[in-house]
């Protein structure tokens, strides 16, 4: 079994991830490491590889799971996310499970009411219209009490894994959830959003602060239910440009690394890996590279051997097959493959699409893709 005391005695290496939790659990051991190893840089034998959304609606068995019951009654059922999670995992041998919930559960914690609305995607009741709304978020967070669903979520889904592949968790990075609680649900511009930015500086870093202020809490909480490694998804980044970027977002997203990792320390876990994912930031890719993550992931606009070339040796990065490519057909989505496994070259590499899978895309598809990965990898190792 792996150790379960508060200890902080395993090295920042520690394959599984580090102790099973200050809530006294015992996980079981760890089988599959290479996800961990190659986010902490080390070799592996094979190209490790998850999909963004592999728990979702592709999946006859999601549709059946979350049928009848609303988005967000579902995250907050630990049994609900707990399947959800798993699924994928059934079908396809994936290195890495991603606990299902949704970034919008902060804001929620927040005392902004958020539903998901078919067909339309995430709606909030009433969004952050001017500076005097800030005084409505309900601050500060009690992270055990109102996100205390998600940890035992991820207890639950780590214990049933059975060691088999880590857990990851995550959260939204702060510009992120900021555009959804202003815009009140997704935009084509964000112009409400940025307009805050620009009208409203001093308001927008108060607000960005304050979710930093719930977001650390959050992950380290994550880390202590028994999350293995964690990803911060800053997945409207393409919205803001170099100048607004590195003034409303990146110091957000260091503060977040330093933070969870002092965090981590101060409460005696092991550390984890950090990924940072922003969605169409490649205009700041040398800057996500020197922000505190070990992990960078990108999307399928960057060419991975220029992300190479422009990141140095310093971190794993993560990708990148364009989602669509999943509409090709098996033999094409292994020919893209070797060609994406070229591009990235002989540095740690997670494979991963280069955003989340869509609901109409062939679960076979996705299938092909994991198996080209751990096919293609290996034959590169080989030669
Ligand atoms: O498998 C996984 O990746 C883990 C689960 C996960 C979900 N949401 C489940 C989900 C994760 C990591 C997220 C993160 C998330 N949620 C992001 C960041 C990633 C990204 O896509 O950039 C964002 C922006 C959200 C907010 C959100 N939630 C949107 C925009 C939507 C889409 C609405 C729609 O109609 O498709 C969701 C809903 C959502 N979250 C679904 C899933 C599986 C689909 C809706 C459903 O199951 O009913």
């Amino acid at each position: 079994m792996e150790e379960a005391s508060l200890s902080s005695s395993s090295s920042p290496r520690s394959p599984d991830g580090g102790p099973g939790g200050d809530r006294g659990q015992a996980f079981p051991k760890l089988q599959n490491d290479t996800f961990l190893r190659a986010a902490w840089g080390e070799a592996t034998d094979y190209t490790p590889v998850w999909c963004m959304r592999q728990a979702g609606r592709y999946l006859k068995e999601f549709l059946d799971t979350r049928a009848g019951q609303d988005f967000f009654s579902t995250c907050r059922s630990p049994e609900a996310c707990c399947e959800l999670t798993l699924q994928p995992l059934r079908r396809f041998p994936l290195d890495a499970a991603i606990i299902f919930s949704d970034i919008l559960v902060v804001p929620q914690a927040l005392g902004l009411q958020v539903t998901m609305v078919p067909g339309k995607g995430p709606t909030f009741s009433a969004p952050l219209r001017e500076e005097q709304d800030l005084d409505r978020l309900q601050t500060p967070v009690d992270v055990d009490q109102e996100l205390g669903y998600v940890f035992q979520a991820i207890t639950l889904t780590r214990q049933r894994l059975e060691g088999r592949v880590p857990l990851i968790g995550f959260s939204g990075a702060p510009w992120t959830l900021m555009s959804y609680m202003v815009e009140g649900g997704g935009s084509p511009t964000m112009a409400q959003a940025k307009r805050w930015l620009y009208q409203w500086p001093k308001a927008s870093h108060r607000l960005l602060g304050l979710l930093t202020d719930v977001l650390v809490p959050y992950l380290v909480g994550q880390v202590a239910a028994g999350a293995q490694a964690l990803q911060v998804f800053e997945s409207h980044a393409g919205h803001l440009g170099p100048e607004l970027f590195s003034e409303f977002a990146l110091p957000y997203i260091r503060d977040v690394a330093k933070r969870v990792k002092a965090g981590l320390r101060e409460a005696g876990l092991a550390p984890v890996p950090l990924i940072i994912f922003a969605k169409d930031g490649h205009y700041a890719l040398e800057e996500l590279a020197q922000s505190g993550y070990e992990v960078v992931g990108i999307d399928w606009k960057v060419d991975p051997a220029l992300a190479r070339e422009r990141v140095g040796k310093s971190v794993t990065l993560q990708g990148n097959l364009d989602p669509c490519a999943l509409y090709a057909s098996e033999d094409r989505i292994g020919q893209l493959v070797e060609r994406m496994l070229d591009a990235f070259g002989p540095q740690p590499h997670i494979a991963n699409l280069g955003h989340g899978i869509y609901p109409d895309m062939d679960p076979a598809h996705v299938g092909a893709f994991v198996e080209a990965v751990h096919r293609h990898s290996r034959q590169l190792r080989r030669k």
